[in-house]
């Protein structure tokens, strides 16, 4: 064999064996992890587009099983955002394979986003990597009047709840305070429903709001007469009302 036939075959075989990944370390035959989609998913063409692209870039060799056998990972509601597309968010669980690990972080990557975005039938796109992911609004304002608030709530609620420190004192005691109610997590839904909530129906008149007592039942203690102003004025005070610190992490009455 001449010198040059000597190097060609050489870097043959180095060619040969980057191929087949001889080359990359040891654990590389391993790379591998089975997937199960919704049909929907499958059907659309997508995987058959993206999955070979990422196998050939990292050697992994993903196995697509029947919807709903077992598997390592799976697409559908559960999991990381992965893409948009045919009206549903699909999600991406790759449960804990470092492979499919590694795939939803390609996934996730520019190169991943744009192999997702490219993918086309009869020249339009049917998925898109910009997911809009909604944000959720905390913050939540009551356009009442907070003071105005507080005395509502110390006229019409506090002979029987304990509003703040003012009322401590000539409340009843068994009636959870202000400060109880507003560490439940839906003490808004609460506040804006008390009206409807027991004990108060019996007793609690809202202008244009609540229907007039039954004539034949009326209420048995002195009504609470007040209209849906006073009560944003009252969800204004509320929430500004530091919730009790009970010793413990914030618990529902519902939980
Ligand atoms: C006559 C007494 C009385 C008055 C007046 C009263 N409440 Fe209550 N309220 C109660 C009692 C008793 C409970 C506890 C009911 C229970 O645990 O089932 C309660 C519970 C509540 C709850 C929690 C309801 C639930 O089911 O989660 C809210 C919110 C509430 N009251 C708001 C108010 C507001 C606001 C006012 C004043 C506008 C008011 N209450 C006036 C007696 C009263």
């Amino acid at each position: 064999m001449t010198a040059i036939g000597k190097h060609l075959s050489f870097w043959m075989t180095v060619l040969a064996l980057t191929a087949f990944g001889l080359t990359a370390p040891a654990q590389a035959q391993d790379k591998t992890f089975t997937l199960t989609a919704p049909d929907a998913l499958v059907d659309s063409g997508l995987l058959k587009f993206i999955l070979p692209r990422f196998s050939l870039k990292t050697q992994t060799r993903i196995t697509l099983a029947e919807p709903g056998a077992a598997a390592d990972a799976q697409f559908g509601s559960i999991g990381m955002v992965a893409f948009q597309g045919l009206d549903t968010v699909w999600k991406f669980d790759p449960g804990d394979d470092p492979d499919a690990q590694r795939f939803a972080d390609w996934l996730r990557s520019d190169v991943g986003r744009n192999t997702v975005d490219s993918y086309q039938v009869d020249g339009a796109q049917l998925f898109t990597s910009q997911v809009e992911v909604k944000k959720v609004v905390v913050e939540i304002t009551y356009d009442g009047d907070a003071l105005r608030g507080e005395e509502a709530s110390l006229s019409h609620c506090g002979r029987c709840h304990v509003v703040n420190d003012k009322n401590r004192m000539n409340s009843i005691g068994s009636t959870p305070s202000f400060a109880v109610l507003r560490t439940l997590r839906d003490w808004e839904d609460r506040f804006q429903a008390f009206y409807v909530l027991n004990p108060h129906p019996a007793f609690t008149q809202i202008t244009d709001v609540t229907e007039p007592f039954d004539a034949t039942r009326p209420s048995p203690i002195a009504a609470v007469e007040m209209t849906l102003d006073d009560l944003e004025n009252i969800m204004a005070f509320v929430q500004g009302i530091p919730p009790a610190d009970l010793g413990r992490p914030v618990q529902s009455m519902q939980d």
